[in-house]
């Protein structure tokens, strides 16, 4: 079995880790439980590449319980938790590439390394795996049958693929599930990016400007929460109808350009290049702290912060400030990458069940059914979607009411009116 890591010696603390994360995701246990019975991708290879942390392991585990041959590498290069990585190659047979604070070269190598074999399934969060199938590895597209997506950012690179026509393969889109962006993007994301912060700067939340930039489902997820805290929240958008929302939620709407000398925080989560740039840093407050949630590490335009600058040296561990020629500072955090990932460890368990039960049942619908996929960007099934929170909320142990047959007859019909 292949594999490259940081030390197959950290597998037991990462198994611990693992097994903590498993008790919070019920709803994948029991996909695997049916999985191990089934064998439904017996004879398949996949290639994954996601965040590897313990709630991913946890999914690996369950697509090696359905039968299949599974490979990972990272999504990002500071989100791999090595203990983790260590654990899937050592307890659980999963083939891993990945290693914590890689190199760009080494992450694409990964990418490379999990593309080796003859892969049937590929699993992106991003788009970054796909993206090399349909440029420098495309011969290696061959034998993909389908794929799957997990987030917002990487869902709009397939789409804009499928519109010049150059998608080589179905692909489903786990980010549009009801149950994975209502939840994970918006109280996964929300709770997590503070986690975040908070490890790597202890700063006081109460009483701080927060500003959020996207008030999208992570955003609403980030604001609310930071109010939550006791923050005055700024919320920039450019999105009309978002930025209603925004305000009619309570929160201030500005354009950056004048919430910049105010934030004693900024939280980018947009999806989008150079959200806060050299004429915000021109402004912001001396010691102001940036942080980015957004998929890719584009957000917090560091070129022109470190053109502004004269040093920038490490403040705390995943903390660098940045010293200006007019000797303010500027912190940044985990270097403007995913803060909840690279500073914290991501998502909650309990959140990322439904999403990454979303997935195992998407890959479980994509072996079945690939044969009549077209090259498109597919939404996951309303069935799988509706059976993730109807198996969500029997495992927190919440009944819902039935609709009567009466009412059935009713909300089916048109002839009742005043
Ligand atoms: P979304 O599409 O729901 O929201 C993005 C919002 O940003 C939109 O309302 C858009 O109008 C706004 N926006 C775009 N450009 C802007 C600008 N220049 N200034 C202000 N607002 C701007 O997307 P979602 O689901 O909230 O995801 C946002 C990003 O977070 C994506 O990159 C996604 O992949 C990533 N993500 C990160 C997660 C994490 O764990 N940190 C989890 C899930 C998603």
């Amino acid at each position: 079995m292949n594999s490259d890591i940081c030390d197959p010696k950290l597998a037991p603390e990462g198994r611990r880790r693992i097994e903590w994360s498993e008790r919070s995701m019920p709803v994948l246990r029991s996909i695997r439980e049916r999985f191990e019975r089934e064998k439904p991708l017996d004879g398949r290879t996949i290639g994954a590449c996601l965040h590897v942390t313990t709630e991913t392991a946890n999914l690996m585990r369950t697509l090696k319980a359905g039968g299949a041959r599974v490979l990972l590498c990272a999504s990002n290069p500071l989100s791999t938790q090595d203990s983790v990585a260590a654990s899937l190659v050592g307890d659980f047979g999963v083939e891993v590439f990945a290693i914590h604070g890689e190199d760009r070269k080494t992450y694409y190598d990964h990418i490379r390394s999990v593309l080796a074999p003859a892969c049937h399934v590929t699993m992106d969060d991003g788009a970054d795996l796909v993206t090399l199938l349909h440029t420098d590895e495309a011969s290696k597209a061959r034998s993909v049958l389908a794929g799957t997506e997990e987030t917002t950012t990487g869902v709009i690179r397939l789409r804009s693929m499928e519109k010049d026509g150059i998608l080589k393969y179905p692909i489903v889109a786990v980010n549009d599930a009801l149950t994975k962006h209502l939840f994970d993007n918006r109280y996964g994301t929300g709770q997590s990016t503070l986690d975040g912060v908070l490890r790597a700067t202890n700063m006081l939340l109460a009483g701080s400007t927060v500003v959020v930039a996207g008030y999208g489902w992570c955003g609403r997820g980030v604001a609310h929460r930071a109010q939550g805290m006791g923050s005055h929240v700024i919320v920039t958008e450019v999105d009309p109808l978002r930025a209603l929302e925004a305000a009619m939620d309570g929160y201030r709407v500005l354009p950056m350009a004048q919430a910049a000398p105010q934030g004693d925080l900024f939280i980018t989560v947009t999806g989008d290049r150079s959200v806060l740039r050299r004429e915000h840093f021109e402004v912001m407050k001396d010691g102001a702290i940036l942080a980015n949630a957004g998929h890719f590490d584009v957000e917090i335009d560091l070129v022109a912060l470190d053109d502004l600058s004269v040093s920038r040296e490490e403040a705390r561990a995943n903390v660098e400030g940045f010293r200006l020629k007019d000797g303010r500072n500027i912190f940044i955090v985990a270097e403007g990458r995913l803060v909840n990932l690279s500073a914290a460890e991501g998502h909650p368990a309990a959140v990322m069940d439904m999403s990454f039960a979303n997935q195992a049942l998407s890959v479980e619908h994509v072996v079945r059914h690939h044969a009549s996929l077209e090259r498109k960007v597919y939404p996951v099934p309303q069935e799988i979607d509706r059976e993730v929170a109807r198996l969500k909320l029997e495992t927190l142990g919440v009944p819902i009411d039935r609709l009567t047959p009466e009412q059935e007859r009713y909300l089916s019909s048109w002839e009742q009116g005043t």
